[in-house]
């Protein structure tokens, strides 16, 4: 472990695991310090030539598909896209099926930071440590090639990393009479209730509260802002008091109708829609999102009059505290053309991919050498506006058993946001259910 230039600790997968994943992964956003990584053993083997298919979310097929038309024509075999479900959880399901069933029909998988130890600890996905070098490894922020190491091996290659931001709009602030973001989640419910009521919106403050994935990760970072969290040295903690208290202002500003009834139904979709359509004063979203404040058709609001910040936190002077996201590429270890699938991998991930990934659509590199070119610094407004939103960034527990954990989160956090269960008899349940799966071995 080492402490990077902002002071806060870097730290490896083992570290995530003993600590529940509260650990700053997003520290290593902006800092140069070596840690996490892998040497790890052998790769499978077997290589492999030919055409070959990537499987992506819907919402990255658009730039992913020049950038593929660039690597077929560079390279000789032609790679196409496997659209899967936007869902993130879906996406593992279908994934999980698939490549359960031993298929090769997909080589390269674009998937969640969440995934490497559910599929690796499965043996679908291969092992990269003799493809992918210490020495390559060290191009990237050393938190991103920790998360996808899994039992000594690395497993993954990073793609783009995500944080959670607090989007305002400084106009609706200003009118008011605000001149700063929240700090806590009181003055946030208090400010979205007066902003609303003076501007006559229809909704304060939105944000991903459904029953998936991106629910799991909100839920998570109500906890963790309230001091809580969902595992402590391999403990389940869920059930304690700071944990209930997350969830309970998360309820709280459903109730107070700071937010809407209706976030127990958005994912990203419809919480940018409501944001950039000019319905709500407050978002917690990606930073994707600086990618679609220029264009038109997706808004009318001025970009100058949003404006980004951290995650507020429970209790005055406390640290602001997110759970943060990404992607990675993981290859099939079923693929029959190994070669290309590593050679797609490497294109997608090097420096002047990522760099228009960060132009084109906000997406956080995770090449180190990128946070100093000064075309993406002056670019992306998320690096200019507010590093810091970005710093406190944490991981969701790390498991074999996280898709479980995952899906058990989703249906009580969102049945605690919905009213239909209290937060303490949600955190409740969360502890007996986690610590069975903690007890088989996650
Ligand atoms: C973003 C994050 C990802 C997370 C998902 C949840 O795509 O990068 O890690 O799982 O949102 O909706």
């Amino acid at each position: 472990m080492s402490e990077n230039e902002t002071g806060r600790q870097l730290t490896s997968r083992r570290d995530f695991l003993k600590l529940g994943g509260t650990v700053i992964a997003g520290a290593a956003l902006f800092g140069l310090g070596a840690c996490g990584g892998s040497s790890g053993g052998a790769s499978g083997g077997g290589g492999g030539t030919g055409d070959v298919t990537l499987s992506i979310s819907p919402d990255l097929v658009d730039m992913m598909k020049p950038k593929l038309a660039a690597f077929s024509k560079a390279n000789g075999n032609t790679a196409k896209i496997r659209v899967m479900p936007a869902d993130t959880g879906a996406y593992l399901d279908r994934i999980r099926t698939q490549l359960e069933a031993g298929s090769s029909d997909i080589d390269v998988i674009a998937g969640d930071v969440s995934w490497p130890s559910q599929l690796a600890s499965n043996g679908w996905i291969e092992d990269l440590s003799a493809r992918f070098t210490k020495s390559q490894q060290d191009a990237y922020l050393p938190a991103t090639v920790a998360a996808n190491v899994w039992d000594g091996k690395v497993v993954g290659v990073p793609f783009f990393t995500d944080a959670g931001i607090l989007w305002y709009r400084t106009d609706l602030l200003e009118r008011s009479g605000y001149s700063a973001a929240p700090a806590t989640w009181a003055e946030l419910q208090e400010m979205a209730l007066k902003i609303k009521r003076d501007a006559k919106l229809e909704n304060g403050f939105v944000w991903t509260g459904a029953q998936y994935e991106g629910g799991t990760v909100l839920g998570m970072e109500f906890i963790r802002s309230a001091g809580g969290d969902i595992l402590k040295d391999g403990k389940v903690v869920i059930g304690e008091q700071d944990a209930i208290d997350g969830l309970t202002i998360a309820r709280g500003l459903v109730t107070s109708g700071a937010s809407p009834a209706a976030v127990a139904n958005f994912k990203e979709d419809e919480t940018t829609g409501a944001f950039l359509g000019g319905n709500a004063a407050f978002m917690r979203n990606w930073p994707y999102v600086f990618g679609l404040l220029g264009d038109r058709e997706q808004t009318t609001i001025d970009p100058a009059t949003i404006a980004v910040a951290q995650i507020p936190t429970a209790r005055a002077g406390g640290t602001s505290v997110n759970v943060g996201g990404g992607w990675n590429f993981f290859m099939n270890a079923n693929s029959a053309k190994k070669d290309t699938a590593w050679e797609l991998i490497r294109f997608l991930s090097n420096d002047a991919q990522q760099k228009a990934w960060a132009l084109e659509g906000a997406y956080l590199p995770t090449r180190k050498a990128l946070y100093e070119d000064p075309e993406i610094v002056d670019a992306m407004q998320v690096v200019k506006k507010d590093k810091e939103a970005v710093f406190q960034t944490t991981t969701p527990p790390v498991s074999p058993f996280y898709a479980d954990m995952s899906r058990l989160m989703a249906e009580r956090f969102n049945a605690s946001l919905r009213g239909t269960t209290s937060p303490g008899d949600a955190a409740a349940k969360l502890q007996d259910d986690l610590s069975a799966i903690v007890a088989k071995g996650g």
